[in-house]
């Protein structure tokens, strides 16, 4: 699969079948989001693997939209370990960028994965018992597709171009 074929082929998964990660697959997909660049290389992010049934629990403490994964990344970032300019923290961003390059290896690798920052913030930093300075950003959820998992709504809806960019 070459990149174009791999960014049309991922896609939302809203319902996932009831099978584990293998090991190998999972470490794949963390050693991609290490490649990620952040900015001045400050590394910020922190990920949380869950997958223990007390784990998993917890995620349906602070979120409704694990849909059956068996596996979430919770992705944070150190708010104090980034780079920081004018009153500008990089960590989200940072964070987000890591997340990205998991989701697309996990596609790369004929996994199924949902991006989730529907949950409460407060909440999670106190069920997974985060210091104060790690910040949750979003929830991969990570696993395999069930045959009949509903269609993405808003895959298929994007804006032209035209309407998102500008040459100036
Ligand atoms: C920052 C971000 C937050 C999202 N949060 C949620 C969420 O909380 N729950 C959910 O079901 N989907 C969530 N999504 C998935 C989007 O709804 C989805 O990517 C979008 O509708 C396009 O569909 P597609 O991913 O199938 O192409 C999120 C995606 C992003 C990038």
């Amino acid at each position: 699969m070459n990149f174009d074929e791999l960014i049309r082929k991922r896609c939302s998964t809203r319902k996932f079948q009831n099978k584990e990660l293998a090991k190998d697959i999972l470490e794949k997909i963390l050693e991609a989001g290490n490649v990620a660049p952040t900015a001045r290389n400050m590394q910020p992010q922190k990920i949380y693997v869950i997958q223990s049934e007390e784990g998993i629990s917890k995620i349906d403490q602070v979120t409704r939209c694990r849909y059956g994964s068996p596996v979430g990344l919770l992705v944070c970032a150190d708010k104090t370990a980034c780079w920081q300019m004018n009153g500008y923290g990089s960590y989200e961003m940072d964070a987000t960028i890591v997340a990205t390059h998991m989701m697309l290896e996990a596609t790369n690798l004929g996994v199924d994965s949902l991006w989730v920052r529907w949950f409460d913030t407060d909440k999670t930093k106190e069920v997974f018992a985060l210091d104060e300075n790690i910040e949750p950003i979003c929830f991969l959820f990570l696993g395999y597709r069930a045959s009949d998992c509903p269609e993405s709504p808003g895959h298929h809806k994007r804006k032209d171009l035209s309407q998102i960019v500008s040459y100036i």
